[in-house]
């Protein structure tokens, strides 16, 4: 084979040649001065390092960006909240993801109704620890915007307000005296621990959220918000997020923080043009989205995250942050760039257990398509820092073609320029060609120069042209290409280009003299110009890497063109001789130098895989996750190495299920006699009970779950039936029973209830048992107190007679006071096996029934209400893996039943078989043990008797990776723990 075919051929295999079987350490380019990174730049570029940060450092920003210690940065960041992740491993591994993909912050809401059970009380330990998770986020190298709200909306128990609060008189998210003082001592919580871990004070907290979307009209309410934080000690900047679209809400006098920012959420078919609109009423501030759209929430019944995350994919993250980039934004926040689970009773009434969001992470941390989309992007907007300083180029020419729009923008000082390019119509799929007219300082271009060529936009594309750039040490005139990223490694830079597939690229330089082009690789043309001393390259762009070395005096270019897909299996990682790059595993979190010259990368495989790394040529030795792996130098400069395949998991088949009914309360023997008397007369509640005395639960400390009442009447015989307002929400449900007759199930609202004959007993003791679903409390986000929408029974009357009844009434075991304050507020039901821990690990469930899934009630003559089911299983997965499973409900819909899913004694998710469409979930490990016996006990709740039983239950496992977080076991308490029994 002669060594022209043999290149042609490893080349097409996407391979370099070998030409030392190393022989680490072996010191071919010996000659290599490591320098450290510096962008040649008027701006200069900060990028918290992969080491993590340290010191403390100051914030600052102006009408063009954020600056940390006076420079200036392109915030790139992504919202997370630990509060949907009970793991404190799965923060680790969430974290270092989003670091992994350029991401320079993470966005966090912190909950007040998570940390609060009960007013005055506050809980940050174990998966509360936001302390831990903050120095987390700066040991990984991540900035942190810290929203504490107090009120966050986010789709969660009523917008993250506690339980206890719906019970105030007066208005929330007003200066009103009881919202102010709960409030003020919630943020007198939270405020130190973020205090603390400011970068002001060698923390990396970078910016402070008041309130959220506030459109209700309390100057005073806001201004104290922002007042009590700078009391608190928070001195970074403080911002608020104006709802939907720069409105300027908050912008200016009393009750404004310190930066402008604003939320937006548009469909690709309708991109505004509003991004750069707050430059005319919050001149000072920065173009700042404290929320972009990442994708959207599924409600109960929705058409399922699978087919949203058809609209809201790679390609809407490509055009629309693009698109707001283009239009000068420097800040940006991706909501939600990890969703999560709304585990226990974390959601509102509008949404479900996953809360996946079609997040560039998906709810069981795995990376895909968006996540690679977004590492382009992010690592771009970093790697391009003139961005961070720009106006609007107002003057350009439209494309030729018409169905095309262009935006650009120029840096005031370099003269940079971005061309971004997209459909007019931004969910068009026509995939156009045009060519474009530019003038930068190195002249007027018509792009593409090449006959026969033009720039090709793809359906759902946009385009990302630099012009004028320093790019390294050579001058980039510009690329019809997107750049990546490039990083500079000694005297040499390599550049990472790339396009769609088969689409047209050129990329023009500019040198004095005519440097020496060597194609190592693929199909590219060069001419060289000596009047203008551009140097023009074409080629298409297709999937292995066309390769292109540009020798000038004693510098050295690599330039890499491929497709998009092939550029995304590219990881750019810092260390503390520069910036690296690493191709083809599924992740690296992390990349650092050891003893000068060995270089330790971490990360994780999802299959065998090829690696290429472009290290300075010092590094004599490479360890993946620890092992010194077998590398080989390849002509390209790089080294290569294979990693092998994940070990083979065996998942195992669930069986060996116990069964128990309970429903005890609704027996007409069942003593209640411990339970609550609900005898309120009055409420705060600005809804006014239909009742003579008060049935609302948050009246009588019982916020999440079931509630049961007892009604207990003397008959006069009359009797007929009765009317019942049964709320628990949207989607919610209530059953009812008559001396443990069975009279029916409704759905949130009034319904007439007839009693069958021969059931009251007359002048004697009766008693009705209404089991109320409560689907978490509503949002607020009007501003109308309408997280206190009630939950439990609004009208209860007796039909046929005037009888009164005496009510009592039972939730969660304890109320407010936690009887198992390690899982929280979240995890507290109140039925009667969440009562008597059936939920927990080690409850003795021997004498209960054994089953077999599918399981069909009605022939075993099961009756409707509540049934558990419980089995264990073990697992014992391979060390430095990640296997995330789920648990997969199958049934037939037309069973009117609804289920709690405990996993070791954490509810990790809520069921409606009729409704759906949640039938997978997710089970977080920390929760779930990867190397331990598991416990699954699921309440199974039917409505009517066709309804009993349950469908079959199947362990998934949703991906296996080598690699991971080591999994930190939650602190897990069994039947024992929480019931002090011996
Ligand atoms: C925003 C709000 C977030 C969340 C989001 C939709 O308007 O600030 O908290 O609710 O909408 O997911």
């Amino acid at each position: 084979m002669n060594n022209n075919f043999k290149k042609v051929l490893m080349c097409l295999l996407g391979v370099g040649i070998y030409i030392s079987a190393v022989t680490f350490p072996s010191k071919i380019y010996a000659d290599t001065i490591q320098k450290k990174i510096s962008r040649n730049n008027n701006d200069s570029f900060t990028l918290p390092s992969s080491q993590g940060l340290k010191g403390i450092h100051n914030v600052s920003y102006d009408h063009y960006s954020l600056m940390i210690d006076g420079k200036r940065i392109f915030l790139y960041s992504g919202e997370f909240d630990y509060w949907r992740l009970p793991s404190q491993s799965g923060w680790m591994d969430v974290l270092e993801k989003m670091k992994a993909a350029g991401f320079n912050a993470v966005t966090i809401y912190f909950n007040w109704g998570f940390h609060s059970p009960k007013q005055g009380k506050y809980d940050f330990s174990g998966i509360r620890d936001v302390d831990k998770l903050l120095t987390m986020a700066q040991k990984i190298g991540l900035y942190v915007v810290a929203r504490p709200g107090p009120y966050i909306n986010a789709e969660t128990d009523g917008g993250g307000y506690p339980g206890w609060l719906t019970t105030q008189q007066g208005r929330a998210r007003t200066a009103s005296q009881d919202y102010t003082a709960a409030y003020e001592q919630w943020l007198s919580a939270i405020d130190p621990i973020i205090e603390k871990h400011q970068i002001t004070n060698g923390g990396s907290v970078i910016l402070y959220q008041v309130e959220n979307e506030y459109t209700g009209g309390d100057a005073l309410y806001m201004q104290n918000i922002r007042d009590k934080a700078r009391k608190d000690g928070i001195n970074v900047p403080t911002f608020h997020n104006d709802k939907s679209g720069p409105k300027g809400r908050w912008s200016s006098g009393t009750g404004a923080p310190d930066m402008y920012a604003y939320d937006s959420y548009p469909g690709l078919a309708a991109i505004p043009s509003y991004y750069g609109d707050p430059r005319k009423f919050a001149p000072n501030s920065p173009v700042f989205l404290a929320e972009l759209g990442g994708g959207w929430f599924d409600p109960w019944g929705g058409k399922s995250y699978a087919i949203l995350s058809k609209n809201y994919n790679a390609n809407y993250e490509n055009v629309l942050y693009n698109h707001v980039v283009s239009e000068g934004a420097t800040m940006m926040s991706i909501y939600m760039t990890y969703g999560g689970t709304n585990w226990g009773y974390l959601p509102f009434p509008g949404v479900y257990s996953s809360y996946d969001y079609t997040a560039a992470i998906s709810e069981s941390r795995q990376l895909g398509s968006k996540y690679n989309e977004e590492k382009l992007l992010a690592t771009m907007y970093r790697t391009l820092t003139p961005l961070t300083k720009t106006d609007p180029l107002t003057t350009i020419e439209a494309p030729s073609n018409p169905n095309l729009l262009a935006n650009a923008i120029e840096n005031s000082d370099t003269k940079t320029q971005f061309y971004i390019l997209r459909h007019s119509n931004g969910s068009s799929i026509s995939n156009d060609n045009t060519t474009l007219k530019i003038q930068s300082a190195d002249g007027i271009y018509i792009l593409p120069q090449e006959p026969g060529t033009s720039i090709n936009i793809n359906g759902q594309e946009s385009k990302f042209i630099v012009a004028n750039f320093q790019l390294g040490s050579e001058h980039l005139v510009y690329s019809t290409s997107n750049l990546y990223t490039y990083v500079t490694q000694g005297n040499r830079d390599t550049a990472i280009f790339y396009g769609g597939q088969e689409s047209d690229g050129e990329t023009v330089l500019r040198y004095k003299n005519q440097p020496k082009v060597t194609v190592l690789c693929g199909n590219v043309k060069s001419r060289y110009d000596s009047v203008s001393g551009d140097l023009r390259l074409n080629y298409k762009h297709d999937g292995s890497i066309s390769r292109v070395m540009i020798k000038d005096d004693n510098k050295e270019l690599m330039l890499l063109f491929t497709t998009d897909i092939t550029a995304q299996t590219f990881w750019c990682e810092d260390t503390s001789i520069g910036e690296i790059l690493v191709r083809g595993p599924y992740l690296v979190r992390s990349a650092s130098i050891r003893d000068r010259n060995k270089l330790e990368l971490q990360g994780d495989t999802d299959k065998a895989s090829d690696i290429e790394v472009f290290a300075p040529t010092s590094v004599n030795e490479i360890k993946w996750n620890g092992e010194k792996v077998k590398a080989l130098q390849t002509s390209y400069l790089s080294y290569t190495f294979s990693l092998l395949s994940p070990e083979q998991v065996l998942i195992p088949v669930i069986t060996n299920w116990k069964y128990s009914y309970e429903t005890n309360e609704a027996q007409s023997e069942f003593d209640d006699s411990s339970w609550i008397s609900a005898n309120k007369t009055t409420t705060n509640n600005p809804v006014k009970p239909l009742t003579p005395t008060v049935l609302y639960a948050d009246d009588y400390g019982f916020h999440h779950g079931v509630v049961w009442f007892r009604g207990h009447f003397k008959a006069s015989g009359k009797e007929t039936g009765i009317i019942l307002d049964g709320e628990g929400g949207t989607n919610g449900a209530y059953a009812v029973w008559i001396n443990g007759f069975y009279l029916g199930a409704s759905l949130s609202g009034i319904k007439n209830f007839t009693f069958p004959k021969n059931v009251l007993k007359t002048s004697d003791d009766n008693v009705i048992s209404v089991m109320v679903q409560n689907m978490g409390h509503d949002e607020d986000g009007g501003c109308k107190d309408t997280h206190k929408s009630p939950r439990g029974l609004v009208q209860a009357s007796l039909q046929g007679d005037t009888t009164s009844i005496f009510w009592s009434i039972q939730g969660n075991k304890g109320g407010e006071t936690l009887i198992d304050p390690v899982r929280g507020a979240m995890n507290a039901g109140g039925l009667y096996g969440e009562n008597n821990g059936w939920t927990l690990p080690n409850f003795p469930d021997k004498p209960w029934k054994q089953v077999t899934l599918p399981d069909n009630g009605k022939q075993r003559g099961v009756a409707p209400g509540v049934s558990w089911y419980r089995t264990t299983f073990k697992l014992n997965f391979p060390k430095m893996s990640d296997v995330p499973l789920a648990l997969y409900i199958k049934d037939n819909n037309t069973k009117n039943y609804r289920a709690y899913i405990y996993v070791n004694g954490w509810l990790i998710g809520q069921y409606i078989n009729s409704l759906g469409p949640q039938n997978l979930f997710s089970l977080p490990s920390g929760v779930l043990d990867p190397n331990g016996k598991n416990t699954i006990a699921i309440a199974v709740w039917a409505l009517d008797n066709n309804s009993t039983g349950l469908g079959e239950i199947i362990l998934q496992k949703l991906g296996n990776y080598s690699g991971g977080v080591p999994v930190k076991m939650n602190d897990n308490p069994s039947y024992k723990d929480v019931f002090n029994k011996n």
